[in-house]
């Protein structure tokens, strides 16, 4: 049974791993961090999430969270990654990174990281995304320099970051084509529109899980490859595969295109 560890327990998607661990025979809860000062503290986990008690205490000491883990799944915030990273290199975790709007720096750090760990980073843990990524990556192939590429996506109106980490990773992927490769983040929109460029447009309203749109827009004709996210599970249960997938894996710094199978 592989023992699991989250951080970020009380947060939206914190507590649907949680609950999905809690309902699947392969994967246990060992461990569940939230930050200091929270009301949370010591509560049990079964109780967070509305089961009977798994005897397991919220903590906010990341020794304890982690002590008996296989992996850590982290649904917390950017801020707080380096005080969880310190204590999972410490103790040699491998780490299932699920948090959106990372600093170059912070990316810099896991990537640092991934020498001694196996450091998953999947700002989209729905394995319908890493198959757009492909898609599109392969229509860009074969469209070329004539279609304009844009990405368009939506989410909630609580949503953080923008663009997502989602369409930042389809325009990461999509510069690995020639004709796009001299593409750098922020991908702003621009009129009138330069040829060989990647544009982000980004709309937030709602309780829109997560909608991913890759147009290529050429004269006579407008191609489009959509992902829409209908239900939050979808990112727990991508989460949970994604620390079965790593467990055991040698030190390395891995995406969800791995679990998926799918090389770019
Ligand atoms: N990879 C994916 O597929 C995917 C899918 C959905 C969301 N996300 C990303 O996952 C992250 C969390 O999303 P969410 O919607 O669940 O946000 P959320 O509801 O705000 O949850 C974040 C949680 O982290 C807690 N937290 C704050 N500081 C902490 C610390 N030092 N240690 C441990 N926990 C701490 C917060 O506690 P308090 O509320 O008490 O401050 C909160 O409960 C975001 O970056 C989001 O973009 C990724």
């Amino acid at each position: 049974m592989l023992k699991i560890a989250v951080i970020g327990c009380t947060g939206r998607m914190g507590q649907l791993v949680l609950r999905e661990i809690n309902q699947n025979p392969n994967v246990d809860v060992s461990g569940a961090l939230t930050r200091s000062g929270s009301p949370f503290v010591d509560q049990d986990v079964g109780t967070l999430i509305g089961e009977a008690p798994l005897n397991i205490a919220i903590t906010d000491a990341p020794e304890k969270a982690f002590h008996d883990a296989d992996v850590v799944i982290d649904f917390s915030r950017p801020e707080t990654i380096n005080i969880s990273l310190h204590e999972i290199l410490n103790q040699q975790k491998p780490y299932v990174i699920c948090v959106t709007g990372l600093t170059d720096n912070q990316k810099a750090s896991l990537e640092k990281a991934s020498q001694k760990i196996p450091v998953l980073i999947a700002p989209n843990t729905s394995l319908g995304i890493a198959l757009l990524k492909k898609l599109a990556v392969l229509a860009a192939e074969k469209l070329g320099s004539s279609y304009d590429v844009s990405i368009l996506e939506m989410h909630h109106r609580h949503k953080s970051d923008a663009p997502s980490g989602t369409s930042l990773s389809i325009a990461q992927a999509l510069a690995t084509v020639d004709h796009l490769k001299e593409n750098a983040p922020p991908y702003p929109s621009r009129s009138p529109r330069p040829t060989n460029t990647i544009e982000c447009a980004v709309l937030r309203g709602g309780s829109i899980t997560g909608d991913h749109s890759v147009i290529f827009a050429g004269e006579k004709d407008v191609i489009t490859i959509e992902h829409r996210t209908l239900d939050r599970t979808l990112f727990a249960q991508g989460a949970i595969k994604a620390a079965q997938w790593l467990f055991a894996k040698p030190p390395g710094l891995y995406s969800m295109d791995d679990v998926a199978g799918i090389s770019l």
